[in-house]
Order: structure tokens, then sequence, then C-alpha cells
């Protein structure tokens, strides 16, 4: 039985990305999958547009930080992958919703997060009314709106542990991906002064990013200049409290987006001890989290960063390049082909015959 109140009609089935074992790209394939039919709180989602991810990396590849592979194994699986489809965000329309739903309807244009439930790399996605979703702005295309979804969310976490204020000297290590970008474009649009850290190859990026200064880590290491910092992002994972302690001002914030085991069991110690926030950032997907994103976009303190796009076909292709650990912002896969992105209402029910 299902709980449908649109007139709508999704089919039985739908392409999807799935991987069945760990390993390299080559793992994952394109197959038809039954498509998910909402309860009385869900919602079916019309996917767009995905990422590959940093984090669908590390599913697929069970590259996981150190220590971390048992408290992950309930969302990575132990033997074999526990989320079959990738994707931990998204782009699309509403086409379905139950009849208890009140915060969508069908046609509306949404993005947002998945979180460790994954499933964005497929035609149809389901999820609860509460989920991580946001309206996307009207003014922007799917593609983009989703590229501010992965890094807007996770920076929101982040200054949800501790605010940005004007005149903070802000240090942004991994300042090109698609966590850093955000974080510098957030913290320059409330007033602070922002240091990158990144390789030479991404200066352009950076300096149109709004960055006070860049750090080339492959010539300078940051953590033994004589700079000094209020809030420091940890978006690469290679900088223990013990490496950036000297750099963090008095008070100052240490907030680990790329946290191992070492740090989530020590953060609470060097934080009594140093009198310093250390904070490793544990996923935690909320609306108000994808909301922050496009209200930031809305006020001009946020535009998305988008490095390749790859059609679906392709996705192989774009964990190739996503494996390479190089990529600036988002890689987008294009789920629906540009010449299905129709309104909900007019979606072709024979478009799978
Ligand atoms: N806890 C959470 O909630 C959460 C949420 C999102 C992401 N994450 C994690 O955070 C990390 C970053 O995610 P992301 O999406 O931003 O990844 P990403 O888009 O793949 O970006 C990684 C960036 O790191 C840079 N980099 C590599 N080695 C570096 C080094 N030694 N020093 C400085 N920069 C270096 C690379 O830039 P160059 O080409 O310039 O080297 C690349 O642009 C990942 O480990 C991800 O799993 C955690």
């Amino acid at each position: 039985m299902t709980h449908e109140t649109s007139a709508y009609t999704p089919p039985s089935k739908m392409l999807a990305a799935v991987y069945d074992r760990f390993g390299g790209p080559d793992v994952v394939r394109l197959a038809d999958v039954p498509v998910p039919r909402p309860g009385p709180n869900d919602i079916l989602i019309r996917v767009v547009a995905s990422t590959v991810s940093a984090a669908d990396h590390r599913m697929r590849a069970r590259d996981l930080p150190p220590g971390i592979g048992l408290l992950a194994m309930p969302v990575v699986g132990l033997f074999r992958p526990r989320r079959r489809i990738l994707g931990m965000d998204f782009a699309g329309t509403v086409v379905a919703v139950g009849n208890a739903v009140t915060r969508f309807a069908p046609g509306d244009d949404v993005v947002g997060m998945t979180g460790s439930a994954f499933g964005g790399h497929a035609e149809f996605l389901m999820l609860p009314q509460s989920a991580a979703i946001a309206t996307r702005p009207a003014d922007l295309g799917h593609e983009e709106a989703l590229a501010l979804v992965f890094g807007g969310h996770t920076i929101s976490e982040c200054i949800r542990r501790r605010e940005i204020r004007p005149g903070d000297d802000v240090l942004v290590n991994g300042a090109s991906g698609a966590v850093g970008s955000v974080a510098i474009q957030v913290a320059k649009h409330f007033g602070a002064h922002v240091t990158a850290v990144a390789s030479a190859d991404n200066a352009g990026l950076l300096a149109r990013l709004g960055a006070d200064r860049v750090i080339y880590y492959r010539a300078e290491d940051f953590s033994t200049g004589s700079e000094t910092y209020d809030i420091i992002f940890d978006c690469v994972g290679n900088a223990p409290f013990e490496r950036f302690d000297r750099v963090l001002k008095p008070g100052g914030a240490l907030l680990q987006v790329a946290a191992d085991f070492k740090a989530l069991v020590s953060a609470k110690g060097h934080t009594r001890r140093s009198g310093k926030l250390v904070a490793p950032i544990t996923f935690t997907p909320a609306a108000s989290d994808v909301a922050f994103a496009t209200r930031l976009y809305r006020e001009g303190g946020l535009k998305p960063v988008i490095d390749r796009t790859y059609r679906f076909d392709e996705i192989v292709e774009a964990h190739r390049y996503v494996d390479t650990g190089r990529k600036r912002g988002s890689v987008i896969v294009q789920i629906a082909p540009p010449h299905r992105r129709v309104a909900a209402g007019t979606l072709a029910k024979a478009e799978r015959a």
C-alpha cells in the first residue's frame, strides 16, 4: 500500500549507481533497482543532480580516517557495503508526497543532504519530510544550488560550535575542496581575516573566493609560522591539536572537519587542559544547516564552486577523479539528463518505457 497523494505515478524501476563490494571506481555500475514508495511522512524526489564527494570515496574504498572503521561499520559495512547506492547530497524536484506531508508539495524544487543514508546517485530518492532539505534558490540552476550543499551544511555545523566574529583570524586547511572553499567564503562573509592552506595550483581560486593570504603547503608549514589564529578549520586531517596548539590563540577553536579516532577521544581533554575549543565535527544532517547554505547564497555570501560535471553514465570517471584527492569544490553528476529536467507535473510517466 502506498500513501502518495499526488497524481504522479512513479515508474516501478529506476537507474541507480550501485556497488556491491569495496574497491576502486570500477566497482560502481549502473543498474535498475526498485523505486522506493513513500510512506505517510515521506517525499519522493526526482533527482536531477548529485555530487561524488569525499564521503562517497570513503564509503566506496572503505578509506576511513584511522581508527574510525569500527565506529563507522553500521553505515559502511564489514564485508560488503551497507549502502548500495552512494550520493550524500542531491538537487531535484518533489514528485510525490505521503498523505501526512505538510512541508513539501509535488513540484517543489529542493536541495539537501541524505547524510549516512546516502542514495543520491539514483533517479529517485525517498526521504522523510523532516530530512535535511531546503528549497532551491529560484535564481540558481539545480547543479549550482547543489554545489552549495555539501560544504555549506558542514560549515554550518562547524559554526554552531564556534561562531565567526568580525576581525577573527581564521585559517582554513584544505581550502580548495568542497568544505574548505565554503569555509573561506563564510569566514569572509562574517568579517574574518582568512588564511587559506592549499597547493599552489589553486592560487587563482582562493583569491576569487576572497582569501586574504595563502600558504602553499608544499613550500611552507603553517604550524611553524609566526601567525596565530582564532579559528582553524581542519579539512585535511593531517594536523592534530598538538601540531596546531602553538598557532591557536588563547580561547581559540580548532574545528576538526576530518577527524580520526584519536581526535574524537582526545578532544574533550585537550579542550579542558588548554582552554581552547577542540571540536571534531560529527556529521548530523539537519534542515537548518542546508537552509544556512541557501540563505547565505541569497545574502551574497556564498557562491557555488564546481570543478567538473559528469553525465550519469560517466559516474565511474567521476569517482576516478575524486579519488585523486585534488578536486576543487564540487564534482557534479547529472542524474537526469538535461532534456528531462522539466517540472514534476510534466515528467513523462513513460520515460523509462
Ligand atoms: N565531519 C564531517 O561532517 C565531514 C563533512 C564533510 C567532509 N568531511 C571530511 O573532510 C575532508 C574534506 O572534505 P572535502 O569535501 O572538502 O574534500 P575534497 O573536496 O576532496 O578536498 C580535499 C582538498 O584537500 C586539499 N589537500 C590535500 N592535501 C592537503 C594538504 N596536505 N594540505 C592542505 N590541503 C590539502 C586538496 O587541495 P590541493 O589540490 O590544493 O592539494 C583538496 O582540494 C574529507 O576528509 C571528508 O571526508 C567531514
